[in-house]
């Protein structure tokens, strides 16, 4: 350090990023390691994607900035890919291509919300919704997402808090817990937003890695356009998550204030993968279908073997996430939080990497995820490792 410190105060707000830190710990990791980490999709994406991709390479405009809201082609994709999936119309002004939902949601909260402004946060939740919101210098107040809910916002703490909130952030599907939210619920959360005048963002990147009934969108409940945002993602639903292409549908006001943001920020996400993604929305309804049903098998295998070591675990009903409780003996046993230990005991012993439930939040202590991003077989693999080592520590063996 030459003499100031290169840091601006507000990163002293936040903690180090969740993922950096498995990254870290992933580096230092001995060979044969299992990830399950990071949400970073493994199943290689459609050839015809990639045809696409190519394809698009080769138009000389896309080698130029990109357009600010996105290409008009692709705006329209997403539009027809709304009413499609979810009966919900969407005019062209009320879109914008994103570099990835991540991008969005952050500069959404940079738009909308100013030192003073309160925001609803899930709890446990993906880390971005909350630090965003202290690094713009506004105010979270944790809405926590219980077992007993369902992980689901209790409604009658919605009602306490709804009169002080700017902005409430959701995500169901949710990451990590993958509980599913309703369309009553929205429905509820809509009427407050009205009744007390705040915004919704709704994160429903996860919208199609289901194994149930099609999750909801929030912009089905009528007028829900006046004060709510949905994000979605390509990067889940066609496993591309670095070709970097989301978007965001909905409110006006709310997508202009994110504009001008992304306008001073970043360039828009590049054509050719704009046009790739126009590609798989139109025509990619069976890739999403092939990957869901990769998902339901590698989960349905490693519940099963995750259920016989006591580390108790619902399969989700969408999402590739297992939120594995940990087991009681476990919690009473480990100094210092449970969660983080249990992931480090995991990578040492069983060379298996999984994701802290404190690192989603303090109502994600007690919890492990592991996301399915391995074929099967090495699922089996991990679990089997787990359950071994489980055993012995319960038996006071290690
Ligand atoms: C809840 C949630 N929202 C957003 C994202 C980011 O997705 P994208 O690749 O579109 O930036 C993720 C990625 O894991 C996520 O889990």
């Amino acid at each position: 350090m030459i003499g100031k410190d290169p840091l601006a105060r507000r990163l002293g707000t936040i903690p180090p990023y969740l993922f950096s830190r498995l990254d870290e710990m992933k580096s230092n990791a001995r060979q044969g390691l299992i990830d399950l980490g990071e949400g970073n999709p493994d199943i290689p994406p459609a050839p015809k994607l990639l045809r696409a991709l190519r394809q698009a390479l080769l138009k000389k405009e896309n080698h130029r900035y990109p357009t600010y809201a996105g290409k008009e082609s692709l705006r329209l994709a997403i539009t027809r890919w709304y009413w499609r999936r979810f009966r919900v119309k969407i005019s062209l002004d009320s879109v914008i291509a994103l570099i990835g939902s991540k991008e969005g949601l952050a500069h959404l909260i940079w738009g909308t919300c100013d030192s003073g402004d309160i925001v609803g946060v899930c709890d446990p939740g993906y880390p971005v919704a909350l630090n965003q919101t202290r690094l713009c210098g506004a105010t979270p107040i944790t809405v926590p997402l219980e077992e007993k809910n369902n992980f689901l916002p209790d409604l009658d703490f919605l009602k306490r808090i709804a009169p002080r909130l700017k902005l409430l952030c959701l995500n169901f599907p949710n990451n990590p817990t993958g509980a599913v939210a309703s369309l009553d619920f929205y429905q509820e959360v809509v009427q407050l937003a009205l009744k007390y005048g705040f915004y919704i963002a709704n994160d429903n990147v996860y919208s199609e890695i289901y194994f149930d009934s099609p999750p909801p969108s929030i912009l089905q409940v009528p007028d829900a356009d006046a004060c709510a945002v949905e994000f979605h993602s390509l990067s889940k639903t066609f496993s591309i998550p670095g070709w970097r292409i989301g978007m965001v549908v909905g409110n006006k006001n709310l997508l202009s204030a994110l504009l001008r943001i992304k306008q001073n920020t970043d360039s828009g996400p590049w054509g050719a993968v704009q046009d790739a993604a126009h590609f798989a929305l139109q025509n990619g309804a069976q890739f999403a279908e092939k990957t869901r049903k990769i998902y339901q098998a590698r989960r349905d295998a490693f519940c099963q073997e995750l259920n016989l070591t006591g580390c108790l675990v619902t399969p989700p009903a969408a999402t590739f996430y297992i939120w594995a409780k940990l087991p009681e003996w476990w919690q009473e046993r480990v100094n210092g939080s449970a969660s983080y230990g249990f992931v480090i005991a995991l990578l040492e012993k069983c060379r298996v990497l999984a994701a802290p439930g404190l690192g989603f939040g303090r109502y994600g202590e007690g919890y492990v995820r592991f996301a399915l991003i391995a074929e099967e077989r090495r699922l089996a693999i991990a679990a089997r490792r787990l359950k071994r080592w489980l055993n012995n520590a319960r038996a006071g063996k290690l």
